[in-house]
């Protein structure tokens, strides 16, 4: 294998995928005490996607992988690394990207692993795909984040199953002799000492699945909202300007933010206090709700075929998520 390093790592493709069915904040006020005023205001979303019955997160990431891989003009068989993030595996193992390798029918010499890291999957998905291609050992990485959130929502729970919904987003990274351009900078970092605040408490080994589990919902996402909020607005924040100043640029020259989904108001007052304008800022969580880690790069494939980015811009990706877990990464297009 030609190990030469190289000069950049490049977006060379997007593509995205959500289910056919959409549901509307009114169809959920029909199941639960809530109504499109509240969602909408406090949130910022309309309507959701919900994966069909036996739609898997592997179905839904194949759909966004080959529309990626056709964009950046290649076939499946060029692919040598696949990293699928997602917090709703087809299972816990083997790993969905092993299940979606097969499904695009590549190469078995190549690793397929999955990552981790709830609603900052993609971004960290971004880092270590472009740590590996720095060797020179892989030329082009498929980086997919999928997320069947409905699977995990108690649809009893008002203050959870109005906010998510599934799809999936992936990008292909290619190995490039261009000078600065591509990622050119990523920050990652987490913090584990509130776990609870954002969970799925059981079906792991601290609390395998079992009559209880299931009686007393433990199996489903738990969320301490007003908790997450406050601390998504102060990171996406802090992270951002880290970012930008490793990078040797203000928020000035950034010609798009691309924030993860999850509330308008977080995204609004994140935006305000990096003054970014909000004709610079994408947001798309009215169509989607939060998709998790699939949020970033479904609203990078749209602005890529919107014609909303253009070559030499710069898009900043800023996402947030359970563990805590947080990124930030620029990319020069
Ligand atoms: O992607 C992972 C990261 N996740 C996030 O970033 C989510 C961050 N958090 C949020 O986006 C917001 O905190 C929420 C949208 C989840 C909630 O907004 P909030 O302004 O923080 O509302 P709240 O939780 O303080 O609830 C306000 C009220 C409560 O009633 P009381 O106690 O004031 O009487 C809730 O019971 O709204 C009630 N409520 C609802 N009412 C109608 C909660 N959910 C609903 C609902 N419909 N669906």
């Amino acid at each position: 294998m030609n190990s030469k390093r190289p000069n950049s790592i490049i977006i060379k493709g997007t593509g995205k995928y959500v289910p056919e069915r959409i549901v509307t904040n009114d169809d959920l006020s029909k199941i639960v005490d809530t109504s499109d005023e509240w969602i909408f205001g406090r949130s910022g979303i309309k309507r959701r996607r919900i994966a069909a019955d036996g739609e898997t997160t592997s179905d839904m990431a194949l759909k966004a992988s080959k529309a990626a891989i056709e964009s950046a003009g290649l076939t499946p068989h060029d692919i040598d690394l696949v990293i699928v993030t997602t917090v709703n595996p087809d299972m816990l193992f083997p790993s969905t990207a092993c299940i979606l390798q097969a499904k695009l029918g590549i190469r078995n010499n190549i690793p397929c692993f999955d990552l981790e890291a709830a609603c900052s999957g993609f971004v960290y998905g971004m880092e270590v795909a472009t740590s590996m291609m720095a060797s020179g050992r892989y030329k082009n990485a498929l980086v997919v984040s999928s997320e069947k959130m409905s699977s995990m929502l108690d649809w009893k729970d008002r203050s959870t199953c109005v906010l998510f919904g599934d799809g999936s987003g992936a990008v292909v990274l290619a190995a490039s002799g261009e000078e600065n351009a591509g990622i050119l900078g990523n920050v990652l970092g987490a913090d584990g000492s509130d776990t609870a605040m954002l969970c799925m408490p059981a079906g792991g080994s601290a609390m395998p699945p079992s009559e209880r589990t299931v009686r007393e919902g433990l199996h489903y996402l738990k969320m301490d909202g007003r908790e997450v909020f406050k601390h998504a607005v102060r990171i996406m924040q802090e992270k951002a300007l880290e970012v930008l100043d490793l990078c040797g640029v203000s928020a000035e020259d950034v010609a798009l933010l691309i924030p993860h989904q999850a509330n308008t108001r977080i995204i609004e007052t994140v935006a305000k206090r990096l003054k970014i304008p909000s004709e610079k800022v994408y947001v798309n969580i009215e169509n989607y709700g939060n998709t998790s880690s699939a949020s970033i790069p479904i609203a990078l494939d749209e602005v890529v075929r919107g014609g909303k980015v253009r070559k030499g811009d710069l898009v900043l990706l800023v996402a947030f998520g359970a563990g805590l877990t947080w990124g930030a990464t620029l990319v020069r297009f």
